[in-house]
């Protein structure tokens, strides 16, 4: 199987070198990395969607893995255009060309797609309704790639973090050594999901795909997150009393890490407060038993902490 994964340097993307590697030849390309034997002038570069597509039909892969985006939500609000070509134009064309190649399309998609309003978890069904740019661009992105007929598996996540690079637990743990108080959002509720898992399941979901390719049942959009769900603030208690279980420095007392609701904290970009995705078709199609976000982010402390 001949892979051809885009945006490997982020969170998922650097999770996705590991997982794919045991499916077959993997080309993986970062925005800024030098082109494959196959076309070494062209450039990943998705604010660039033509030298894109043209990479894809230079490289004929087998599967497209894209885990490259505009992920800077409240940036987005102020450069549209910029998270449109990412989010939209170049997936639109990626897939364009995964149809004319037959290639099984593997993509990222946002809770951000929803309004956040209730408090029930929601299905791949439920109407969508983006409350800012990131979250218009990527549904914008989903629709091109179900309109464009190409094989394709869309992976809607949310409150992604990975070891590597920054992550809220980072955040909260240098705040928690630094500081008598902290203040954090307790009105938007979601699910923690590890970069690893994503990437885990992608690999899973991929070789069932290809094995059977009269399956085509298995294709299509996911909701696929860590099970049980939590608040910011909760996520941040839990970190920072772990911290303090395994001998970290923290600093904060437990009841000094305070709830606020998001109007306190208002940002560029509107986020969803109820972020909850329903996870019952990917598990029934792929046979999974997705784990509760708590074990993923203590496992992921061990990592950065060395404990
Ligand atoms: N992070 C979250 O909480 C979250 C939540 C829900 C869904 N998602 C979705 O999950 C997927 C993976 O997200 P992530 O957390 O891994 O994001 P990330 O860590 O921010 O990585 C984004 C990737 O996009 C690449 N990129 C940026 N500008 C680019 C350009 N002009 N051309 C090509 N590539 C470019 C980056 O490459 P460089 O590093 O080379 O710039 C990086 O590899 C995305 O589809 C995202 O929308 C993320």
């Amino acid at each position: 199987m001949n892979i051809l994964l885009l945006g490997k340097g982020g969170q998922v993307g650097w999770e996705l070198q590991r997982a794919l590697s045991t499916l077959g030849a993997v080309t993986a390309l970062g925005h800024d990395t030098l082109g494959p034997v196959a076309c070494p002038d062209l450039r990943a570069d998705f604010s660039q969607p033509e030298q894109v597509a043209a990479l894809v039909r230079a490289v004929r892969p087998d599967v497209i893995v894209n885990a490259a985006a505009h992920t800077a939500v409240d940036k987005a609000e102020s450069e549209p255009e910029l998270a449109r070509a990412l989010n939209a134009t170049t997936p639109s064309l990626i897939a364009q060309e995964a149809a004319q190649l037959g290639a099984l399309l593997v993509h990222y998609s946002t809770d951000y797609v929803f309004d956040g309003s209730g408090d029930q978890p929601r299905t791949e069904t439920a109407p969508t309704g983006p409350l800012s740019v990131y979250g218009q661009t990527k549904l914008q992105g989903e629709q091109a790639i179900q309109a464009s007929g190409c094989r394709h598996l869309i992976f809607r996540t949310s409150w992604v973090y990975a070891a590597r690079g920054g992550n809220f637990a980072k955040t909260m743990l240098r705040l928690a050594s630094e500081r008598d108080q902290l203040k954090v959002i307790a009105d938007q509720i979601g699910a923690p999901t590890g970069a690893d898992l994503l990437a885990d399941v992608s690999a899973h979901a991929i070789r069932s795909a290809q094995s059977q390719p009269t399956r085509s049942d298995l294709l299509g959009l996911y909701h696929l997150v860590a099970s049980g769900h939590t608040s910011w603030h909760a996520y941040a208690r839990f970190v920072i009393e772990w911290a303090r279980a395994h001998g970290l420095p923290v600093r904060v007392a437990p009841e000094a890490v305070l709830p606020i609701p998001t109007a306190e904290y208002p940002t560029p970009a509107q986020r969803p407060l109820n972020s909850r995705l329903d996870t019952a078709k990917v598990c029934q199609a792929f046979g999974l038993t997705l784990p509760h976000w708590q074990q993923g982010v203590e496992r992921m402390l061990i990592e950065i902490s060395g404990k």
